[in-house]
């Protein structure tokens, strides 16, 4: 789909559709919609005081062939109250929009921007929404859908503005959209397509494309490298574990020594069975995404490579998939990891944390000042949190916050969990400096705290998008599946 900034006026606009947000403290004698509804003869008024359409958030009305515009369709969308809208709610009835032109077969689709300032803003978060609603997840479907994609999305603004700004603002959008959907195919993709072999290719191929330089660690060389909690996860299966890693060295800038060296580490365990510590078989399936931390680590630094980001960055995914067999890991047995401390696995369901240890210690082996870590890690998360927020812990306040302020722009949820020092108690071993599970009490928490033992003193943050990472419903702008959740989040706190 191409997205483009139009300045004719829109009645003239030849499209399929033109789409129009009211918000729903405007819908009497509003000035701003005196225009609009001059032109089509009133359409506008005789909807809205009928009661007909009430522009709540993501509702929306199509009227066919209205007299004075050119598009086949004019699509009320539905903004909500004006005092509430944001970047974030401008994304989502962008998508709105595509959404609705795409069950009306159309191919071009014009969406007046409004009620976000400034103006690249506005753009580049309908832009972002625009790509994400146009995305399908249904590519092995072999008969022929019907609601094909759309050609173009033109992007209206009612006043003059700054147009390159706009531009910029659709181009960064068309990078971090493309990056979103990217990571919402990883996470789609079943485990017997995206094993950790084929996670590792497409790691390379499109990594590289983007400017990145991929690294990836075999298993011999991760052997080497003692990482022997990431090894006990892969044990039981056929497939052979490997170590992403990404770094950003395609700017050519030479970056102060005193900048950070940021590390993301993303889960990227294709399929997590649970291992010996079986899980039950009833919605099973959904552990296919249990690599969406890897695919958000992965698409974010696509991106970072691509606006250009100004900071140093890298990314390290351990790609691994869980599953019982002779040689699998058992409950009880203790291993020895990359940092040299010991881990009693208790329960080889909690895999992640295993995995994600080793990565983390090796980042810091590698240099990295700051750590993000992003995994699927948690069932308590969902318990705690559902599917509207991600859980946040850790030790670097100040991203923390950051992160958190942005989420009016992002939209992706977060909320901070608490992680005291009493909490550690729970994964006290008997044997071992820890076990990798605590009771069922604060299970989030707890699998945090196991984290932080390997980040030590270096400022980290984890973020469990357990919950976040899945949308089993489907929403008026997106279609079921993976969410790419934590891409726009991280691109926005490194761009
Ligand atoms: N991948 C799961 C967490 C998960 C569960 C993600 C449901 C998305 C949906 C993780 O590896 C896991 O199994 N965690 C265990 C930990 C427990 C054994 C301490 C859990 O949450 O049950
Ligand atoms: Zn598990
Ligand atoms: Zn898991």
């Amino acid at each position: 789909m191409q997205i483009e900034l139009r300045v004719e006026q829109y009645p003239l606009i030849a499209c399929d559709m033109l789409a129009f947000p009211i918000f729903e403290d405007e819908t009497d004698n509003s000035t701003a919609l005196e225009p609009l509804d001059r032109i089509t003869n009133g359409v506008l008024k005789a909807v809205l005081s009928s009661g007909e359409f009430r522009p709540e958030l993501h509702k929306s009305l199509k009227i066919y062939r209205p007299t004075g515009i050119q598009a086949r369709y004019l699509l009320l969308v539905g903004a909500g109250k004006k005092a509430a809208f944001e970047p974030s709610k401008l994304r989502e009835i962008a998508g709105v929009a595509v959404r609705n032109a795409r069950s009306s077969s159309c191919k071009t689709v014009a969406f007046m921007c409004r009620g976000v300032h400034p103006a690249g803003i506005a753009a580049r978060a309908a832009t972002e929404g625009a790509l994400y609603a146009d995305y399908e997840s249904d590519f092995y479907k072999t008969t022929e859908n019907e609601q094909k994609g759309l050609e173009s999305f033109l992007l209206l603004f009612e006043e003059e503005k700054p147009l390159e700004e706009i531009r910029e603002g659709i181009r960064r959008g068309n990078i971090v959209g493309d990056a979103t959907n990217f990571a919402r195919t990883l996470g789609n993709e079943p485990s017997n397509i995206l094993t950790p072999a084929e996670f590792a290719e497409r790691a390379l191929a499109r990594g590289t494309r983007a400017g990145l330089s991929v690294q990836i660690i075999e298993r011999k060389e991760i052997e080497k490298l003692g990482m022997n909690a990431l090894l006990a996860v892969s044990r039981g299966s056929e497939e052979p574990p490997k170590l992403i890693i990404l770094r950003m060295d395609n700017a050519g800038r030479k970056k102060a020594d005193s900048e950070p060296l940021w590390a993301l580490v993303g889960k990227g365990v294709t399929f997590d069975s649970g291992g010996i510590s079986i899980k039950p078989s009833e919605k099973m399936e959904e552990m296919k995404g249990d690599m969406s931390g890897g695919a958000a680590v992965l698409a974010t630094m696509i991106a970072l490579a691509q606006l250009p980001s100004p900071r140093n960055v890298m990314g390290l995914i351990p790609a691994v998939e869980n599953l019982p067999s002779g040689k699998a890991t058992k409950p009880g047995d203790v291993v020895r990891s990359h940092l040299g401390k010991t881990i009693e696995i208790i329960n080889t369901d909690a895999e992640g944390r295993l995995i994600l240890a080793d990565a983390m210690a090796y980042a810091r082996t590698l240099g990295a000042s700051r750590i993000i870590d992003v995994a699927t890690l948690t069932g308590a998360c969902i318990v705690a949190l559902g599917q509207v927020n991600a859980g946040m812990m850790g030790t670097d306040q100040e991203t923390m916050d950051r992160l958190r302020s942005n989420c009016r722009i992002t939209g992706e949820g977060l909320w901070q969990l608490p992680l005291d020092d009493e909490y550690r108690k729970a994964i006290r071993s008997d044997i071992a400096d820890m076990k990798n599970v605590g009771d069922r009490r604060a299970g989030a928490i707890t699998a945090a705290k196991f984290l932080q033992e390997f980040a030590e003193e270096t400022p980290w943050v984890h973020l469990d998008i357990a919950g976040t990472d899945l949308d089993t419903e489907g929403r008026p702008f997106a279609c079921k599946g993976a969410t790419g959740y934590g891409v726009r989040t991280l691109v926005q706190l490194l761009e």
